[in-house]
């Protein structure tokens, strides 16, 4: 079997993935129509030739305005929708996709607007795709603790439907410690924790997350890779990193695919995933991202389950669905075997 038909066999989940970076110029031009906004951009191909970005920020900017596209649950529903389809296609069984409130609710969408859109999708994906799912909503560090409080009340009546908190948009300059009250808040409500960390900001960012927010994974985590005893925690506490290969390309976080840290997380014994992030920004949803490791840092099948496993065990799903998810895996593994 190639590889290509490998991966495109190969059950997967998706860890990191931010909604809002799913939205395809297509259906941007689509709903900046129907609700009669202008986008600053004359076609489909013109608003993807502005997506080359030197860092996070350059990227930030342009994603921010078109999210400013999104007004009504039906948006928020079409936009989930066209994200779940295009993974069942690519064999995705299971995700836990972002959402960033403060990007909408500081342009006047209400905070129920958007949930019960994205809500209504991830189940309505579910019933016809088999796919389960997470809902994490994620704080902007750019913005104040104070605003992150605010977003978590917010949640609190919605908490049967956001299964855990995270952290991102710009991380220089805006350290975890900014956010430990908030946190530590959010704990005690029962959300489970993540955050962004090591993406641009140095290993010491990656360690705040761990010591002073308390996370379960760190998102990306790429620099985490400059301190060794970190590493050496990494792996003890069997830590996962959602990493995103196309967008470490894109953003400039890496500059040659062959060079990508994904190798050495795995030889060191890391518990790394594979994940899109961005995908209508970056140019690769999951099986994309799987066929640019694979290629070219030469991982072998076993590399790509391990990465498989890695993601089904680090997710937050029930242990019931993770029991699932592993048997589907290994049933996937002994047919290969086989041919
Ligand atoms: N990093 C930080 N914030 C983000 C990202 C990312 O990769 N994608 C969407 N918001
Ligand atoms: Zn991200």
């Amino acid at each position: 079997m190639d590889i290509s038909n490998f991966i495109q066999g190969l059950p997967k989940a998706e860890l990191h993935l931010h909604i809002e970076g799913t939205f395809e110029p297509e259906l941007m031009f689509r709903l900046a129509e129907r609700n009669g906004i202008s986008i600053p951009y004359r076609s489909v191909e013109e608003l993807r030739a502005a997506y080359q970005f030197r860092n996070l920020q350059e990227f930030l900017d342009i994603y921010y305005q078109g999210a400013n596209v999104l007004q009504t649950a039906e948006d928020f529903y079409d936009l989930t929708m066209a994200y779940l389809e295009r993974i069942h296609r690519d064999n995705v069984i299971h995700t836990e996709i972002f959402f960033d409130p403060q990007t909408h609710t500081h342009r006047g969408i209400d905070f129920n607007t958007v949930l019960d859109g994205i809500h209504s999708a991830m189940e309505e994906g579910h019933r016809k795709f088999g796919i389960s799912y997470e809902i994490i909503m994620s704080f902007l560090r750019h913005l104040s603790e104070e605003d992150a409080f605010r977003t978590l009340e917010q949640a609190l009546p919605h908490k049967d439907k956001i299964t855990g908190v995270g952290l991102d948009s710009s991380e220089l300059g805006n350290p975890p410690s900014k956010f430990q009250k908030v946190f530590r808040e959010a704990a005690k409500h029962g959300f489970r924790l993540t955050a962004h960390a090591g993406e641009e900001g140095p290993a010491a960012y990656v360690r705040e997350a761990l010591d002073l927010l308390n996370v379960e994974r760190i998102d990306h985590g790429n620099r985490s890779l400059d301190d060794e005893d970190l590493v050496k925690r990494i792996v003890e506490e069997k830590l996962v990193l959602t990493v995103c290969p196309l967008s470490n390309k894109k953003l400039q976080v890496c500059r040659h695919m062959e060079r990508h840290p994904l190798r050495r997380m795995l030889d060191l014994g890391i518990r790394a995933t594979v994940n899109s992030d961005d995908p209508a920004y970056f140019g690769g949803y999951m099986n994309d991202n799987f066929m640019a490791v694979a290629e070219h840092l030469d991982l072998s099948p076993e590399d790509l389950m391990q990465l498989s496993r890695n993601a089904f065990e680090g997710s937050f799903a029930t242990p019931e669905r993770k029991a699932e998810m592993l048997a589907e895996l290994e049933r996937f593994a002994g047919e290969t075997v086989r041919k």
